[in-house]
């Protein structure tokens, strides 16, 4: 089975972006599976910087790219990214796009409900990146949602306008807001369905017949595991499953089509948003890592939170994901740290734990309790081989995979392209 299927282990951020656009050389397509424009994928080609949300990180090399179902996908950010994109040179058409029918769309009152409740609900509130995704994906499992499908079909829509309007102009009302304007709503979707439905096609379908084939799909997933509706810190979470299971139900390949499972794990740990976060740095060693690790949120702007790794987490992750090889990134930013500090278990209260527990409360109250390693004073950035790497740092990748049960296939080095270490070819497993 020649396909990869490209996770994140902690909490987004790991660097997934680069890897698949290093592995997409080696696909014949590129699939997003869950998510929406919530994500930020960098790409970092010589003098050129591509910043992905939407779009699958594919594109950038002009290989076939998909957006499967299980995506959530804002028609007009749609727009606006292509023609990001046009103007650093991605050509973006049918033919090396598509979109699928089934995916449900993000809508301006999706959008306008994230921000309201974010704002009302003070300490409590998630962090979210304010686009609308947790709103669309409850229209969706509500079955309420305008799908991409139904933009060919707008003369049909007025029982299903019927539905949401009533959903959303009630909750619009508790929050002072007027009601949805149908008429509004139906000239936007008139003007953008034009734009959008040239890219729409059966994409399970596209999928199914690479895979008989014998082509190589390269899924690419976005946030992490930890930000997982079912597997993450509850409710501090995005709205989708983000694990490597995902891959099959969010595209309609079927699970026998993951093929590799590639865990990206930073070298630390950072997190966007709020929620906990037990080995959390808010001191010298967070804001070096901070600094060093350039850890601004792509969609955001925000700070990213810093710390130390977690090898707790990132085992968890590797189990509930199925997670084949790791590949481990930013190992540059930890240069010159005299030492290291790994996570491997936690106190809470008198009790010791080697998994995170599900409760919110036992989660914020998690001690970590650490083993140190010595750091090194050498620079592996821009690092090619495994030749180019200093001892300790060889050490702190050994004892990484042996705390988490899961070998390291890449190592990545820089945010550019080809500062990557192969370990082991995914896509020859
Ligand atoms: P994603 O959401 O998982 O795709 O990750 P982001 O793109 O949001 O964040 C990762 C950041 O780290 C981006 O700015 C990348 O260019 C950068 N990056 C990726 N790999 C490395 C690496 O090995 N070293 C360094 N220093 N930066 C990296
Ligand atoms: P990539 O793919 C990091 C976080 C938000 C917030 C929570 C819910 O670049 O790794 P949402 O808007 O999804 O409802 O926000 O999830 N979040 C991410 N954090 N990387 C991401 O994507 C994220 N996408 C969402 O910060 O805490
Ligand atoms: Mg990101």
């Amino acid at each position: 089975m020649a396909n990869v299927t490209v996770i994140g282990a902690q909490w987004g951020d790991e660097g997934k972006g680069k890897i698949v656009d290093w592995l997409s050389e080696r696909a014949d397509v590129v699939a997003r599976f869950q998510g929406g424009h919530n994500a930020g994928h960098t790409l970092v080609v010589g003098e050129k910087v591509y910043k992905l949300s939407l779009l699958p990180s594919g594109i950038v090399r002009g290989t076939l790219s998909v957006i499967g179902n299980g995506v959530v996908l804002d028609p007009w950010h749609f727009r606006d990214e292509v023609a990001k994109l046009k103007s650093q040179g991605v050509e973006i058409t049918p033919a090396n796009l598509q979109i699928a029918e089934t995916c449900p769309l993000i809508l301006p009152f999706h959008r306008d409900l994230d921000g309201l409740r974010e704002d009302a609900s003070g300490a409590g509130k998630i962090g979210t990146t304010r686009r609308g995704i947790g709103p669309a994906y409850e229209d969706k499992v509500g079955r309420r949602a305008i799908r991409v499908c139904d933009l060919a079909h707008l003369d049909d829509l007025d029982l299903q306008i019927d539905r949401l309007t009533a959903h959303h102009d009630a909750l619009r009302a508790g929050f002072g807001e007027a009601p949805i304007d149908r008429a509004q709503l139906m000239a936007d979707l008139t003007e953008i369905a034009a734009f959008i439905l040239p890219f729409v096609k059966p994409v399970w379908l596209t999928l199914n017949k690479a895979k008989s084939e014998g082509k190589r799909i390269l899924f690419e997933g976005a946030q992490g595991t930890l930000l997982d509706i079912d597997h993450g810190t509850y409710p501090f979470v995005t709205s989708s499953n983000t694990v490597a299971g995902t891959a099959a139900s969010g595209t309609g390949l079927g699970p026998n089509g993951a093929g590799f499972v590639l865990g990206i794990v930073k070298a630390y740990t950072t997190r966007v948003g709020s929620g906990p976060f037990p080995t959390e740095q808010e001191n010298d060693v967070g804001q070096r890592l901070g600094e060093r690790g350039h850890e601004f949120g792509t969609v955001t702007g925000r700070k990213r939170r810093c710390g130390w790794f977690d090898a707790v987490l990132v085992r968890q992750s590797v189990a509930v994901s199925g997670v084949t090889g790791i590949a481990l990134t930013k190992l540059d930013v930890l240069d010159g740290f005299e030492e290291l500090k790994i996570c491997v278990g936690y106190k809470i209260g008198d009790q010791s734990f080697d998994y995170l527990p599900a409760h919110a409360q036992d989660q914020a109250k998690a001690e970590p309790i650490y083993e140190s390693i010595a750091g090194w004073s050498e620079t592996t950035a821009g690092a090619r081989s495994w030749a180019e790497l200093p001892a300790q740092a060889i050490k702190y990748i050994r004892r990484i995979e042996e705390l988490i049960g899961c070998p390291v296939t890449l190592v990545s080095t820089s945010p550019e392209r080809d500062d990557t270490i192969l370990v082991r070819d995914p896509f020859a497993d």
